[in-house]
């Protein structure tokens, strides 16, 4: 099962923090512990899906792997290479690492039609110009289902399945590795997110490009990941393969987030209600503070006094990944 690869991603003890202000005319600052020390490994070709209340980091996670916010502490090795170190312009020319957002018209240039929008960075990157450029332009849209008569036209011209396969198609011109997937069918209508989500998956297929792939619908992330991580107030809490995770939660957070998953299956049904009366959905503590004990503690309903004094580590779960609560049966 394993190779001796190296893992195409390595994500070690990982920390972001936001000193916010308080208010316009003073009024102090305060700090968000937006990320607690994440760490994590990713194969080529590999989906993790990314899963958490709003405010857990999910964001924070993907922007720090782009360097797109500031590293408190930690390190990101992509193949190897240490990307928390790189600086300036040898952040601009980073290839292996692109991304595709929620909002694809926010992140789109509006005032560019596709042809730029998707050829600009052939040029930039690979020096590709005139008709060697409009060529592999073409073959990229064709990739992504859209036809070669869209070039010419302006992001608000599409739809917003469109809009996000021009998202993917300047994504894939650099050829990445890895593709951080923030929500990226979050704003589409069910049927138009199927669709988004098969490209994804032919082009995982053709190119063996991996994604950590951020989302708030579980059954979304199940269907499109190998592996979930579920993330708690900047912690990963549980990690392992999408069935096992899924069905068999090991986290009492991971529990509660499946138990307020929206369901079909009448049983099902049955069984997350009964969940639901076991655990208090209260409100997420603040990011401001760091909690001693587990993260969870506070609206965990089988916390006992050892959840609240001391951090749990990971421990294996059966079936595959680890999840880090001290209430776990001991592994062996
Ligand atoms: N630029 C920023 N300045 C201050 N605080 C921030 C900033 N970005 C994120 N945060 C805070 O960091 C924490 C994590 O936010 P993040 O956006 O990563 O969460 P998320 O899991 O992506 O949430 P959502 O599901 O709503 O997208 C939150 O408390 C958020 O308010
Ligand atoms: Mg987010």
């Amino acid at each position: 099962m394993t190779t001796d690869a190296p893992p195409l991603l390595e994500v070690d003890d990982l920390h972001v923090r936001f000193r916010v202000r308080r208010g316009v005319f003073g009024g102090g600052s305060y700090t968000v512990y937006a990320l607690r020390g994440v760490s994590l490994t990713m194969r080529a070709g590999e989906t993790l899906g990314v899963v958490g209340e709003s405010g857990s980091g999910k964001s924070t996670l993907g922007r720090a792997l782009l360097r797109l916010t500031d590293l408190h502490r930690g390190t990101i090795r992509l193949e190897g290479q240490a990307v928390h170190a790189l600086k300036g312009r040898m952040l601009d020319f980073r290839r292996d690492l692109q991304a595709v957002f929620q909002d694809p018209y926010a992140s789109l240039n509006p005032a560019m039609v596709v042809a730029d929008i998707v050829g600009e960075p052939l040029t930039v990157h690979f020096g590709l110009r005139g008709r060697e450029r409009d060529a592999k332009t073409a073959a990229l849209l064709d990739r992504v289902g859209l036809a070669a008569d869209h070039l010419e036209r302006y992001p608000a011209e599409f739809s917003g399945g469109q809009r996000q396969r021009i998202a993917v198609a300047r994504a894939l011109a650099l050829e990445p590795r890895l593709i951080v997937c923030d929500e990226p069918v979050s704003a589409l209508d069910v049927s138009t997110q199927s669709q988004v989500i098969n490209l994804l998956q032919a082009l995982q297929a053709s190119f063996g490009i991996a994604y950590l792939f951020i989302a708030h619908d579980l059954a979304v992330v199940r269907h499109i990941s190998h592996r979930i991580a579920v993330m708690y107030l900047g912690s990963i809490v549980e990690m392992g393969p999408a069935q096992r995770v899924c069905d068999q939660p090991a986290h009492p957070y991971t529990e509660m987030l499946l138990a307020a998953a929206p369901v079909t299956d009448p049983v099902e049904q049955r069984r997350r209600k009964a969940l639901r009366r076991k655990l208090p959905a209260s409100e997420l503590p603040s990011p401001a503070e760091v909690l001693p004990g587990c993260p969870f503690h506070t609206r965990c309903a089988y916390a006992t006094d050892i959840c609240k004094q001391q951090l749990p580590s990971p421990s294996p779960v059966a079936g595959g990944g680890w999840a880090a609560c001290h209430l776990l049966p001991a592994a062996g």
